[in-house]
């Protein structure tokens, strides 16, 4: 009985651990611009020492899920979405690099 609960619990965790190592290793693609595509690196993003909840959370990205949330460039100049960040003192500033982020193909 005791080996079958340790067996749940491992099998709990390899399933959990599994769900939570996709974004990090993931690159989300966002090509609706015509600016070019932007890739945004789970890795990078991770490394820079962020955790979910630092995007994960009411204000910013809520859910887990590509596509829930519209990106604008207006809202991110405004210090929202990607901008909360990338406003030139956490990270690079949006308005100055475009080409860091769209990169034509
Ligand atoms: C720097 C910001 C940031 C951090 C940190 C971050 N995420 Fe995300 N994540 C995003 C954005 C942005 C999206 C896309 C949301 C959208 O399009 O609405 C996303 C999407 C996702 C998705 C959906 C992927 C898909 O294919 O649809 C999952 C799952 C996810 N994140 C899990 C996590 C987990 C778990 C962590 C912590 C280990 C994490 N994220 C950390 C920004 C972040
Ligand atoms: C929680 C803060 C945070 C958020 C939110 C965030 N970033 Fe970043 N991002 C960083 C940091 C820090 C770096 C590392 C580069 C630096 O220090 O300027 C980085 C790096 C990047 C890079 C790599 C650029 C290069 O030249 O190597 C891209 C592309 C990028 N982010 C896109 C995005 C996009 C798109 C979003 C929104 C979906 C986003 N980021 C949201 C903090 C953030
Ligand atoms: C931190 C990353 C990042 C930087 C830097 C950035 N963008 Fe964006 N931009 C995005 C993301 C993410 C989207 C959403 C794309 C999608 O939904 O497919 C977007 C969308 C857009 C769009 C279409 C939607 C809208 O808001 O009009 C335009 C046009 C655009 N960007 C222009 C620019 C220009 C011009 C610059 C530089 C002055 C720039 N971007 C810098 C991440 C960035």
């Amino acid at each position: 009985m005791k080996r079958i609960g340790l067996f749940l619990l491992l099998l709990l965790f390899v399933i959990a651990t599994g769900a939570i190592a996709v974004p990090a290793n993931k690159t989300l693609s966002f090509d609706k611009a015509k600016m070019g595509a932007v890739e945004f690196s789970g890795k990078i993003h991770k490394e820079a020492g962020f955790k979910c909840k630092d995007c994960h959370n009411a204000e910013m990205f809520s859910k887990m899920k590509q596509g829930t949330v519209e990106i604008k460039m207006k809202k991110i100049y405004a210090g929202e979405q990607c901008g909360k960040c990338h406003n030139g003192t956490v990270a690079f500033a949006a308005k100055k690099s475009c080409k860091r982020c769209h990169v034509k193909k």
